[in-house]
This record gives structure tokens, sequence and C-alpha cells, in this order.
């Protein structure tokens, strides 16, 4: 049997045999294959409802260097920013207004945001949103922070693992940067009750087919709630300015071959896919994709949320522009829906 059926038959593979399945992603035939059979898993468990997150990135402080990062605490052409309580939850108010059932709270790894400052923070959301979910999006800490904000009120995490490949990880991160700390607090928030989010960029430098091979199988050992891949993008200021960007066809086929994997899996159809594609988002809603993140920060800051170049923030991918958000969704035959948009169990 070949091992795409193989795939199709077992849902999952050795790490020998998905770098097999990934160099395959070039032909035109198995892409549709797997397509057609994430599509199908993802009507079966989402039906064609699209969840949206309404986004928003409350400071761009950051204390640590990833190489492939745009606000990469080095990089002093970033004009830093930080949200005040009112404006974050004045973001909330017009996000809720505008149907958002789920409020993302991103940010870079800032000190600022003390434990007290973000349990804070997430009462008072939790208390005027009920029934809102409010994810955090704000890096490594530690177990017991994890804890208190889970308290306070938070229901979800995101947490990239970016690469499952410990050598590749220390390629993207200086000293300092642990690959087995990332890991251990995905662990550590499934532990406390998050739905966790895990993932990485396709593309990313030094990235090999065996990396994204061990990618796959740790997600599937993980099992999250939420994946979010999107391809990688160069960013000016950056030592991988010259490096190529990841490729949307890769990042379409590993869309595929993660809803096989888990295919009660959340998983957005990314910002960066969007960058690199005008119709992106859309494919990716074709290919397995059911959750779009639109973005809600205050029109004057999002310029300098700029994690890689060319991000996507200003017209129809902000959160006001609900309407045609809307209609790009119905192009591909699926329906936002006002909803927490929790995982199927
Ligand atoms: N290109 C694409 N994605 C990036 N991220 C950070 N920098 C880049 C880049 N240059 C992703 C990382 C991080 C998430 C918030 O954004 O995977 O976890």
């Amino acid at each position: 049997m070949d091992i795409v059926s193989r795939f199709l038959k077992e849902r999952t593979l050795s790490e020998e045999e998905f770098v097999l399945l990934l160099q395959q992603s070039g032909d035109a035939a198995v892409r549709e294959t797997l397509r057609r059979e994430a599509l199908a898993l993802c009507r079966n468990y989402y039906g064609n409802q699209v969840y949206i997150r309404g986004l928003i990135e409350f400071t761009n402080y950051c204390k640590n260097n990833c190489y492939y990062c745009g606000i990469r605490r080095d990089n002093p052409h970033v004009r830093r920013y930080r949200l005040s309580t009112e404006e974050i939850l004045s973001c909330c108010r017009e996000g809720y207004g505008l149907g958002y059932r789920t409020f993302v709270l991103q940010g870079g790894e800032d000190p600022y945001f003390t434990d007290e400052r973000m349990t804070e923070l997430i009462r008072q959301i939790r208390e005027e949103y009920p029934d809102c979910a409010i994810t955090l999006s704000i890096g490594e800490r530690e177990k017991d922070s994890y804890r208190k904000f889970r308290e306070a009120g938070a229901d979800r995490y995101l947490l990239r693992h970016e690469t499952a490949d410990a050598a590749h990880y220390r390629s993207l991160h200086p000293e300092g940067m642990n690959f087995s700390h990332r890991i251990q607090c995905l662990y550590d928030l499934k532990e406390l009750g998050y739905q966790v989010g895990a993932g990485f960029m396709v593309g990313s430098p030094g990235q090999k087919l065996e990396h994204m091979a061990k990618d796959l199988l740790f997600l599937q050992k993980l099992q999250p709630e939420m994946v979010g891949i999107g391809p990688f993008i160069p960013h000016h200021d950056t030592r991988y300015a010259k490096e190529q960007a990841g490729s949307v066809e890769m990042t379409l086929f590993l869309l595929s071959v993660i809803r096989i994997l888990l295919p009660k899996v959340l998983l957005p159809a990314t910002t960066a896919l969007g960058t690199m594609d005008p119709v992106g988002r859309e494919k990716g809603l074709l290919a397995g994709a059911n959750v779009i993140m639109p973005n809600l920060s205050p029109e004057k800051n999002r310029k300098d949320y700029s994690l890689y170049d060319n991000k996507i923030c200003t017209g129809e991918e902000a959160a006001q522009s609900i309407a045609s958000l809307r209609k790009r969704v119905e192009s591909v035959g699926c329906q936002v829906v006002t909803d927490r948009g929790d995982a199927v169990r």
C-alpha cells in the first residue's frame, strides 16, 4: 500500500513515513486527496461553521530575542507600546458588539504584566463577559502563574512549540530560551485544564522535512485542542531578513495532514497565510482549517505588532470588517458563527 493510503487508513505514520508523505507535498493529486479527506472530517465534526476569535495584541514589549521575530528584544526599530486596562476592555467591548465570543490576549513576554496585573485583567474581562472564552498567548511562565490565570478565568492558552526538534529549536532561539521548558509549559497548561494550542512555522530557517515529521508526532502525543501553523515570513530587522519565506502550498498540505491526524482540532487559517496569499485563508478553510482570528487591536498600534514583514493589519482582516469577512468565508461554502467555539470532545 502506498504511503498516502496508509496515512488515510491509519491516521498516523512513523517519523520516517511522515517524511515520505511530506516529500509528496509537491504532487497535486496527493494534495487534493488529503485536502478532500481533511475537509470531509472538518465538516463531519464542525459542519461548515467557522469560529472567529478577536485578537488583542496588547503589548509588543518582549524580553526574548527569538532570531526570526520582528518584535524581539534587541530590535531597536520597534515602537514599543502597551495597552492600558481601559484600552483592552474597550477592544473587548467593541469585539463583543461585533459578535466575538473569544478574546485572545496576545503579547510579547513583557515583565510589566506581572502575575498580579495579568490576573486582575483576566478577572475584569471574566466579570464583564461571562459568556466569552478568554485565551492567553503570552509565552512561557511558571506553572503557578498559569494556575493563577486559570483561576482568574482564562480558558485557553496558545503557545506554539515552534519546532519539536531540540537542535532546530536551539538554532532559532538564543541561549537562555530552552526547548524543554517550552514543552513543559504545554504539559503544565494541559494539566491545569486549559484548552491548549501548540504549533509551528512552516519553512522556518533550517527546517527540514524530518523536523516537520517530528512536529506532527509531537502534536499527536500532546493532543492539543488547537494547532496554529503559518508560513515563516522574513522580517527585515532580523538575521533572517534574506531567507526564503515558507510556502503557501506546504502550509495548506500540513493543514490537511493535521486535520487528518487530529480530526477534532481547532485549526486557524492564520494571518501569515493571508499575508502570503490574498486568498490564503480561504484556501486554508478548504484544506481543513475552521478558525479565523481577526485583529481587534486599536488601529493606532497595529503596525507596531510586526512579527514579520507586510503583516496584513489594516484592511479587511480587521475584526471591524466582519461583513467582508463573512462574505469571504461564504465564498468557500462556510459560515461565520457567533459562539465561543470550543473544541468538540
Ligand atoms: N514569520 C511567521 N511567523 C512568525 N512568528 C514569529 N515570527 C514570525 C515570522 N517571522 C510566529 C511564531 C510565534 C507566533 C506568535 O508568531 O510562531 O509563536
